[in-house]
């Protein structure tokens, strides 16, 4: 299993012209890094860009949240299925922002997980404290559960630049992956930390917490330190 680094731009870059060649660099110098899956998950409006006239690369796209709708009245929102369309392959559902921000709830992340998993495409479901688990998963078929990639990011840790201590932050892969092996909740193929990571932490989630991958915030936005991020992982 390849670790999976998924670059969350958030509301960034600013323009086209930046995101543009934040992506670019991205793609030129991982382009060697054979055994780490990368996922940029970009604002919306800069998804068509980043599907047309790209060419072949290794680099996946996701989005950083979806509605639960395939379609209808529902002004401002996105549903899995234009996700689909346009070539994206996973989607980012209940980040502690949009938890935070827009008053997100268990009930709603559970429904878009369901409607990403509906679609056909990999939803990353973030929860910032165990408890998340169970209401985000509500319902969801046994074989469907093994698509879901699982993030966990302490709300604390959240670009304050104090990542998890690896000690901690394996205790509670455990109790995650516990939780997953519940007969009646069967495992997550992946569980991915975030939260303040940069290329020095990095290989360490991976190496010494056990972590599946990486969700990683500010630090993919420079793309020095994120291709140094991943080339570091690409070491373990
Ligand atoms: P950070 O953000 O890496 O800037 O802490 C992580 C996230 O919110 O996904």
């Amino acid at each position: 299993m390849k670790p999976l680094i998924v670059a969350n731009w958030k509301m960034n870059p600013q323009a086209l012209k930046g995101a543009k060649l934040l992506l670019n660099s991205i793609e030129k110098e991982t382009r060697k890094v054979t055994n780490v899956e990368i996922v940029v998950c970009p604002p919306f409006i800069y998804l068509s860009n980043f599907f047309y006239g790209r060419g072949k690369t290794m680099i996946k796209i996701g989005a950083q949240d979806c509605f639960w709708e395939e379609k209808g009245a529902f002004t401002g929102e996105i549903s899995a299925k234009m996700l689909k369309d346009l070539g994206c392959k996973y989607v980012i559902v209940g980040h502690s922002e949009r938890r935070r921000y827009l008053k997100e709830t268990d009930e709603m992340i559970n429904k878009k997980i369901k409607a990403v998993l509906k679609i056909g495409l990999r939803p990353i479901l973030c929860i910032e404290k165990i408890s998340q688990i169970k209401k985000g998963i509500k319902g969801i078929i046994k074989k469907d559960l093994k698509k879901i990639i699982l993030a966990y990011e302490p709300v604390w840790a959240i670009g304050t630049g104090k990542a998890c201590g690896i000690p901690e932050a394996k205790k509670v892969n455990l109790s995650i992956r516990k939780i997953l092996m519940d007969p009646s909740s069967p495992t997550s193929s992946y569980i991915l930390y975030g939260g303040s990571i940069n290329s020095q932490n990095a290989r360490d989630f991976i190496k010494k917490a056990k972590f599946q991958g990486l969700l990683v915030g500010g630090a993919s936005l420079n793309p020095k330190e994120f291709i140094k991020l991943v080339k570091n992982v690409s070491k373990t």
